[in-house]
This record gives C-alpha cells, sequence and structure tokens, in this order.
C-alpha cells in the first residue's frame, strides 16, 4: 500500500524524500509512479490538479499538507474520505508573528520613520498613539484567529473577535467581546480600527472582504482610518472594492499576504501602493518536517486502532 503525494507548485522530490524517510512501511509516490490506483491508501496533497484523485477508490484519508483546504474541497471529483488539515504550533507562531508585526507596524507609523531616515530627517513627533488607543477585530477565531488574539491582548490592544458560531473564550482573553453570524457583524466592524482576517475560503466566506464590509469599519480613530489585515486566503478578497477603500479613504492601510491570483503579477496597483503593504503569502509557512510528521503520525495512529485529528467538516467547508 502506499501514500501518493499529489502537489503543484513546491518541489515534489523534497516532499517525497521527506516523507519516505518517516513513512518506512509504505511506498511514497508521485502520480506518475503509480501502476495501480486501488493500491493508493492515503493522499497527501496541495494544490493537486482538480479531478486528478477520482480514480484512487480505496483512498482512506486526504492530508492537506498547509493548514487550509479550500484547495481540496473546491474538487468536486475528491475521493470520499475524510480530509484532514494541519493544525501546527510553529506554524500558529508564524501567523501570530506577522499579525503583531502588522498591527505595531501600522500603530508605529513604521512607512513614516523609514521614509524619514532614508530622507535624512529628524523631525521630533511626540504624538503617539499606544495599542490601548486602538480596536482590533479578528475575523475568523480558530487556531490562528485565537492565538493571534491573544498575543495582540498582551501587547495592549482592545481585541475582539468574530466567528460563524458564537465563543466564549477563556484564560487571558476570556473578557474578549466576541461576535458571530452576520447578526454580530456590524456591531463587530464598528468598533474594529484594525481589522485581522484569519478566515478560510467556503463558499459563505468568498469575497467577504467587499465595499460593503469595509464601510463598516469604524471611521477616524487614532491610526487615521481603519487598516485591513489579510492572511487568510486571497479569494476572501473583492480586490478592486479595496483599492477604492483605499484611494477614497475608508481604508487607512492594507497588509496583504494573499492574493487572488499568486504569484501577485507584475504591474499589480498593491505592489507600488503606497499605504498597501505586500508580503508573498509566507506569513506562516508550514515547515515540511513538521507537516510530513505530523501526517506520518496520523497515519500511525489509524494503523494502531486511533482515529485522525483535525478532520474538516466538509460541509462546512473547513
Ligand atoms: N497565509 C498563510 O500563510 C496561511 C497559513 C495558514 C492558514 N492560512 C489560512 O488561515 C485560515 C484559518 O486557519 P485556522 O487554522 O485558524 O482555521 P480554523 O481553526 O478552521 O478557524 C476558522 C475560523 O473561521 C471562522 N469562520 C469560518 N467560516 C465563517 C463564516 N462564514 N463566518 C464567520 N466566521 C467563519 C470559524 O468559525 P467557528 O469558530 O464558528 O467555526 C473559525 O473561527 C485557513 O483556512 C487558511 O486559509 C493562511
Amino acid at each position: 500500500m502506499s501514500l501518493l503525494l499529489a502537489i503543484r507548485g513546491w518541489d515534489q522530490r523534497y516532499w517525497q524524500e521527506k516523507f519516505q524517510a518517516l513513512l518506512h512501511e509504505r511506498r511514497v509516490l508521485l502520480p506518475d509512479e503509480v501502476s495501480d490506483p486501488a493500491y493508493v491508501e492515503f493522499i497527501a496533497a496541495w494544490k493537486h490538479a482538480p479531478g486528478s484523485l477520482k480514480a484512487y477508490r480505496n483512498t482512506r484519508a486526504v492530508f492537506s499538507l498547509g493548514a487550509g483546504v479550500d484547495h481540496l474541497l473546491s474538487d468536486r471529483d475528491l475521493p470520499d474520505a475524510p480530509v484532514v488539515r494541519i493544525v501546527d504550533s510553529d506554524l500558529t507562531r508564524r501567523m501570530t508573528e506577522w499579525v503583531v508585526w502588522q498591527a505595531l507596524d501600522w500603530l508605529r507609523q513604521g512607512a513614516r520613520y523609514r521614509a524619514q531616515q532614508q530622507a535624512g530627517q529628524w523631525i521630533d513627533d511626540r504624538e503617539q498613539p499606544s495599542a490601548g488607543d486602538i480596536s482590533v477585530g479578528v475575523m475568523g477565531l480558530g487556531e490562528l484567529g485565537m492565538a493571534s488574539a491573544l498575543a495582540l491582548h498582551q501587547i495592549g490592544f482592545n481585541v475582539a473577535g468574530w466567528s460563524r458560531t458564537p465563543k466564549k473564550p477563556e484564560g487571558a482573553v476570556s473578557s474578549m467581546p466576541c461576535f458571530s453570524g452576520s447578526d454580530g457583524l456590524s456591531t463587530f466592524l464598528a468598533r474594529t480600527d484594525i481589522l485581522v482576517c484569519l478566515m478560510p475560503l467556503t463558499p459563505q466566506t468568498e469575497g467577504i472582504l467587499n465595499q460593503s464590509l469595509l464601510s463598516g469599519l469604524k471611521q477616524g480613530g487614532r491610526l487615521g482610518g481603519p487598516v485591513l489585515l489579510n492572511a487568510g486566503r486571497g479569494g476572501l478578497q473583492d480586490e478592486s472594492a479595496i483599492l477604492k477603500a483605499l484611494d477614497r479613504g475608508v481604508l487607512f492601510g492594507a497588509s496583504l499576504d494573499v492574493f487572488r491570483q499568486e504569484p501577485l503579477p507584475a504591474g499589480s496597483p498593491f505592489y507600488n501602493h503606497p499605504k498597501v503593504r505586500v508580503t508573498p503569502h509566507n506569513s506562516a509557512m508550514s515547515h515540511p518536517d513538521a507537516i510530513a510528521g505530523q501526517i506520518v503520525q496520523q497515519i500511525h495512529r489509524l494503523d494502531s486502532g486511533g482515529t485522525l485529528l483535525n478532520v474538516v467538516d466538509r460541509q462546512a467547508g473547513y
């Protein structure tokens, strides 16, 4: 029996070696090495060609090589097997770093001081807002959103969250206001200076960062206007609405790690926009050793009669 690696855009041989070094009892195959699809027991995939997994009818689980599963669930011909995502403390920490880095860069006017330094200017400016003056709203209170909310809270930001189902957070963020569903959205937006989006791409969230949502954000505020941080998925963004909101001052700025088209094409207006910070979808890279190790552990759990962890709800889409 074997594990099939169905990967596009990453180095397949590199991943094959990583997996084979850990999965001694099974062969790790690339698609063109499979002679009989019936012998494929597990699939680990990243952005495979839709329809290309249809023949693997004996698959016991399909593993995503990342935290998101939109690349799998958008394939109507996916084998009828549990879909499993990655939940990894290293990935969560990296995403938290990105969110805190971007929030602090907007709070502490990073772009302004970098420009002043380059111009050789020393402008004595004592009017500095502090984190406590800023309300951050985290959209998506899952693994990544909740960890980011906690880190932002610890720095002193006023943090609130929004999710699909109601939440009662525990521990240090137990007093964090939490909103849910379409009923809670407008109240959540109206208090938000920095909107952090860490949601999955599903049919319900596609294009959610649109003109109507952006215009519901708190105007004014100590940053000069609301700021959007999106590291969820590019498909959440209505990108022309974001550009218009920036140009009209409805948004003060945006830090974007993800885009509808990746790599972001040369000439995209996001690259040179003075109010936009672009990172190349690397806010939280999946470390191959951790990812392969976790998937192999899951296979061994099944072998010893256990159940899979982090199985996604195919109906909900995440
Ligand atoms: N840029 C990168 O490098 C990178 C890296 C990793 C992940 N990501 C992205 O980050 C996403 C989130 O990851 P995660 O591990 O935190 O996911 P997660 O644990 O599944 O959490 C998802 C959160 O989004 C909320 N949500 C889902 N649909 C919603 C809707 N229609 N309305 C309101 N809230 C909704 C969920 O609400 P409930 O709590 O009510 O279920 C949950 O709180 C991934 O799906 C992936 O797209 C990006």
